[in-house]
C-alpha cells in the first residue's frame, strides 16, 4: 500500500499492486523519469538514439505508431533489450472510429444513445487493438457553448448530463470489462479541464470560469467518465484563471486526486508542459517540469521537459522523489492492469478484422441514430422511391468520400466509404440519378456551374442538396469567426429555389451552422453532421423512409453568431425577455423613445431564442405527451421521486423519441439554470401505441456546488417538464426539504 503526501497535507492511501511497488523498489531515478516520458514513434527504420533511450528504459510510452509489427517490436525491444523490461503504453488518437468510422462525436452525441455510443467505442477498441494499440486519447468531454470552436466536433455538447452519461458509455467501450482484455484499450478522459469556454471560440484561447461554473457544468462528465472507471486524463492546452491546466494544482492535486481519489496516471497534451513558458507561466523548462510534476501530471507527452530536467530538480532538493515514485507508480498500475507484463504484444489475429460487415453495420445504425431532420415542410420526406422519376443530387458534399468522415480520423480509409450519391444511385438506379456538383469544394466562390445544377433541378421531381463544410473546417485549430455556410452555397440555395422543385438539404458539417439565411429556401433539413464511412446508405435510409430520424440536437443552433455562447441552460437574469415583447430592429419605429422596446435581455437583430434548440429533432412521424406525474409533491431526504408521463405515437408512420427530463431550482445560494437535462430515454414506438415513462429524481440530481462550493440540494421549489426538447411545456412542481 502507498501513502501519499497531498500538497493538502493529507495522506491519501492508495491501492496500488505489490509487484508495483518491489519493481518501483528496483528502479533507478532515470528509469522512473523513463517511464513518465511518452515519445512519439520515429518510424522505421528506427533511428539508433530511439532504440538507446528504449533500451536505457528512459522511454515509457510511444504514440503514432499503428504498425502491429513495428509495435510489437518496440515492445520486444523495451521488454527483453532493457534492464527491467517494463512494456510500453502504445498510444492514439482513436476518436471516433479507428478504420471503419463512426460520425463525429458530436454526430454521436444526436442519438442520445449511451449503448450505440458504447458499442462505437467498442468496435473501435477491437480494431485499434489490431495495431498494437493499448491506449486511445479519448473520450473527449469538454463541454462547449461555442459553435465557433472547431473542437465542438469532437465534444459530446454543451450539456454536461448529456456529455457525461455519453462519455462514460465511451469510456466502457473502450476499456470493456477486462482492462486486459486482447481488444481493450485504456480511455483517457479529456482535456481537463475547462478547455471549452476558450475565449471568442479561438482554439487554445484563454478561459476564465468561476469555480462554480467550473464545478457545476466542466468538470460534471469528466467525474462521470472517472465514475466508469477512466484510468487515464489529459490535461487541456488551456490557461484556467491563469493557470494553464498542465501546472493547475486546483484540478489536478485538489479535484483530482483529493476529492475525487483519482487513481489512475494524467498525462499532458501535446509538449503542454513546453508551453508552460509560452504562456508565460514559467521562465525555463526546467521551471515547467517542476510545476507540471508538482501539480500531479505523471507523463509528458512530446515535449522533453521531464527527461531534460526532473533528474537534476530532484538532485537540487527541488522536487522530492517521493513525488516522482508517486507519479511513476500510478502509471505502472495502469500497465499492470491493462496487461501488459503478461501479455505486451497483441495478436491482431485474434481480433476481428478491421472494417468488417459487424462494424460496418455498427457504423450504419450509428449513422442512422445521429442525423437529425429540423425541418419537413409538407412532409416532403421520406422520398416515394417508387413514385419518383428522378432525383436531382447536388453540391460539394455528395460524394466526398475522405470529408464524410469527419475530424481527427488518422487511419480511417476512404475507400470503405459509401457516399451518399453512391448509394442513392444503388437505391434508385442510376438512370434516375442526375449528379451536378456545382462547386468544388464548400469554399468555393465561382458559380459557374449554377445553371447547370439548376437545369438537372428542373428536368428532376426533387432536388437533393449536400451542402456543410468539409472535414478540415472542423477540429482542432480550426475555428471559425462566421458560422454561416462557406463558399457560395447559399447562392446556390436561393438558386435551386427558383426552380419551383422540392429541395431538400443534407448538411454535413463538424458543428452547428447558422442556417437562419437559408432555412426558408429548403423543403427539408437533414442534419448529418460528418456521418462517417457509412454516410451514405443511413442518409439514403432516411431519405427514402427505410428508418425514421430520431436524432435530437446535443447542441443548440444559432440564428447568427452574434448570439454565441447561447445554450438551453441558460440563467434568468433580473430582466427575462418576454417573447412577446421582441422587436426587431427592422420594425423600430423612427424616433423610437429610449425605454420603448423594453428593458430585457435580447438582441434587436436576432431576439433571444436560437434557430433550433437543444433536444430538438423531428420524425417522420409525431408524439404526443399526456399524464404528467409526480409520486409526490414533497421530496425528502434521500426519499426518490418518480415523475411519469405517457407518450403516444399519433402519425401513421413507427418512429423513436427521445423522451426528455429537464428540472428547474427556483432559487439557490447561486442563481440556477431556467432549465437542466436530467434525464432521458429513447422510446420506439410504434403507430398510435403509447408508453407510460418514468424517470425517478432523487436529491443528489438536485445537488449543484452552491456559494460555499459545497454539492448539496438545497431545501426549496423546484419545476419539471418532460418532452422531446428543452423547450418542453409539459410540466409539474414539487418541493424538496432536507430531513433532520
Ligand atoms: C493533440 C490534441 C489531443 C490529442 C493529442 C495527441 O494536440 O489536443 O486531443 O490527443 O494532441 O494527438
Amino acid at each position: 500500500m502507498s501513502t501519499r503526501q497531498s500538497t493538502a497535507g493529507a495522506f491519501i492511501a492508495l491501492e496500488r499492486d505489490p509487484r508495483i511497488e518491489e519493481l518501483l523498489g528496483r528502479m533507478t531515478l532515470a528509469e522512473k523519469i523513463g517511464q513518465m516520458s511518452q515519445v512519439e514513434s520515429p518510424g522505421q527504420p528506427l533511428p539508433e538514439d530511439f532504440l538507446q533511450a528504449l533500451r536505457a528504459g528512459r522511454i515509457g510510452a510511444v504514440l503514432n505508431e499503428v504498425d502491429v509489427e513495428a509495435v510489437n517490436e518496440l515492445q520486444r525491444i523495451a521488454v527483453q533489450e532493457s534492464r527491467l523490461g517494463i512494456p510500453l503504453l502504445v498510444g492514439r488518437d482513436v476518436i471516433h472510429g479507428f478504420r471503419t468510422i463512426f460520425p463525429i462525436p458530436l454526430g454521436q452525441a444526436a442519438s442520445w444513445n449511451p449503448e450505440l455510443v458504447r458499442n462505437a467505442a467498442r468496435v473501435a477498441a477491437a480494431e485499434a487493438a489490431t495495431a498494437g494499440i493499448n491506449w486511445t486519447f479519448a473520450p473527449m468531454l469538454d463541454v462547449t457553448r461555442d459553435p465557433r470552436w472547431g473542437r465542438i466536433a469532437e465534444s459530446l455538447g454543451e450539456d454536461p448530463c448529456l456529455a457525461g452519461r455519453l462519455g462514460a458509455a465511451m469510456v466502457e467501450g473502450f476499456q470493456g470489462d477486462d482492462l486486459a482484455g486482447p481488444a481493450a484499450l485504456a480511455a483517457c478522459a479529456k482535456h481537463f479541464a475547462g478547455y471549452g469556454a476558450c475565449e471568442s471560440g479561438r482554439d487554445y484561447n484563454t478561459t476564465n470560469i468561476p469555480e462554480s461554473e467550473l464545478r457545476n457544468v466542466h468538470l460534471r462528465p469528466f467525474r462521470a467518465a472517472l465514475d466508469s472507471g477512466a484510468r487515464t486524463v489529459m490535461t487541456s492546452f488551456s490557461d484556467l484563471n491563469g493557470i494553464p491546466a498542465s501546472a493547475n494544482e486546483f484540478l489536478l492535486r485538489r479535484v483530482l486526486r483529493e476529492e475525487w481519489a483519482f487513481d489512475g496516471f494524467v498525462v499532458s497534451d501535446w509538449a503542454s508542459i513546453g508551453e508552460l513558458r509560452i504562456h508565460g507561466l514559467t521562465a525555463s523548462d526546467r521551471e515547467s517540469a517542476l510545476a507540471a510534476a508538482a501539480a500531479g501530471v505523471n507523463m509528458e507527452m512530446a515535449s522533453t521537459t521531464y527527461r531534460d530536467h526532473l533528474a537534476g530538480l530532484v538532485e537540487a532538493g527541488m522536487l522530492d522523489e517521493v513525488t516522482i515514485d508517486d507519479l511513476v507508480m500510478a502509471i505502472l498500475q495502469v500497465k499492470f492492469d491493462l496487461g501488459l507484463f503478461q501479455r505486451p504484444s497483441r495478436r491482431p489475429g485474434k481480433l476481428p478484422s478491421p472494417a468488417c460487415e459487424e462494424h460496418l453495420s455498427a457504423a450504419r445504425e450509428a449513422a442512422l441514430q445521429s442525423a437529425v431532420l429540423l425541418k419537413n415542410d409538407k412532409s416532403v420526406l421520406p422520398l416515394a422511391a417508387e413514385a419518383i422519376e428522378r432525383v436531382a443530387v447536388i453540391g460539394p458534399l455528395a460524394d466526398a468520400p475522405y470529408e464524410q468522415l469527419g475530424t481527427w480520423v488518422f487511419d480511417g480509409d476512404p475507400a470503405l466509404s459509401v457516399t451518399p450519391l453512391a448509394a442513392i444511385r444503388e437505391r434508385l438506379g442510376d438512370e434516375r440519378v442526375s449528379r451536378v456538383q456545382a462547386m468544388e469544394t464548400s469554399r468555393s466562390r465561382s458559380r459557374a456551374r449554377f445553371e447547370a445544377a439548376k437545369r438537372a433541378v428542373e428536368s428532376a421531381d426533387v432536388a437533393i442538396l449536400f451542402i456543410g463544410e468539409e472535414s478540415i473546417l472542423s477540429g482542432e485549430a480550426h475555428s471559425r469567426a462566421d458560422i454561416g455556410l462557406p463558399g457560395n452555397q447559399a447562392q446556390l440555395v436561393r438558386e435551386l429555389r427558383t426552380t419551383g422543385k422540392p429541395v431538400v438539404a443534407v448538411v454535413l458539417a463538424g458543428r452547428p451552422l447558422t442556417l437562419g439565411d437559408i432555412v426558408d429556401d429548403v423543403d427539408a433539413i437533414l442534419y448529418a453532421w460528418h456521418p462517417g464511412t457509412m454516410a451514405g446508405p443511413a442518409i439514403a435510409d432516411l431519405l427514402f423512409g427505410s428508418e425514421s430520424p430520431s436524432g435530437k440536437l446535443p447542441v443548440t443552433f444559432p440564428r447568427m453568431v452574434g448570439q454565441v455562447p447561447i445554450y438551453y441552460a441558460q440563467k434568468n437574469t433580473g430582466r427575462p425577455p418576454a417573447p412577446d415583447r421582441i422587436v426587431h430592429i427592422d420594425d423600430i419605429d423612427a424616433l423610437a423613445p429610449q425605454t420603448s422596446l423594453g428593458m430585457t435581455a435580447f438582441h434587436l437583430d436576432a431576439g433571444f431564442e436560437p434557430l433550433w434548440p437543444f433536444g430538438y429533432g423531428l420524425s417522420y412521424t409525431t408524439f404526443e405527451y399526456a399524464d404528467l406525474e409526480l409520486s409526490a409533491a414533497l421530496m425528502t431526504g434521500n426519499e426518490p421521486l418518480t415523475v411519469a408521463v405517457t407518450v403516444t405515437n399519433t402519425g401513421r408512420r413507427q418512429g423513436t423519441e427521445v423522451v426528455q427530463l429537464y428540472l428547474r431550482d427556483l432559487v439557490g445560494s447561486l442563481t440556477r439554470p431556467v432549465r437542466e437535462l436530467k434525464g432521458f430515454r429513447r422510446v420506439p414506438l410504434e403507430p398510435g401505441q403509447s408508453q407510460r415513462v418514468e424517470f425517478r429524481l432523487t436529491p443528489a440530481d438536485l445537488a449543484f456546488h452552491g456559494r460555499d462550493m459545497r454539492l448539496a440540494a438545497e431545501p426549496g421549489d423546484f419545476h419539471v417538464w418532460v418532452g422531446g426538447d428543452s423547450g418542453a411545456t409539459l410540466g409539474a412542481a414539487f418541493r424538496f426539504e432536507e430531513t433532520d
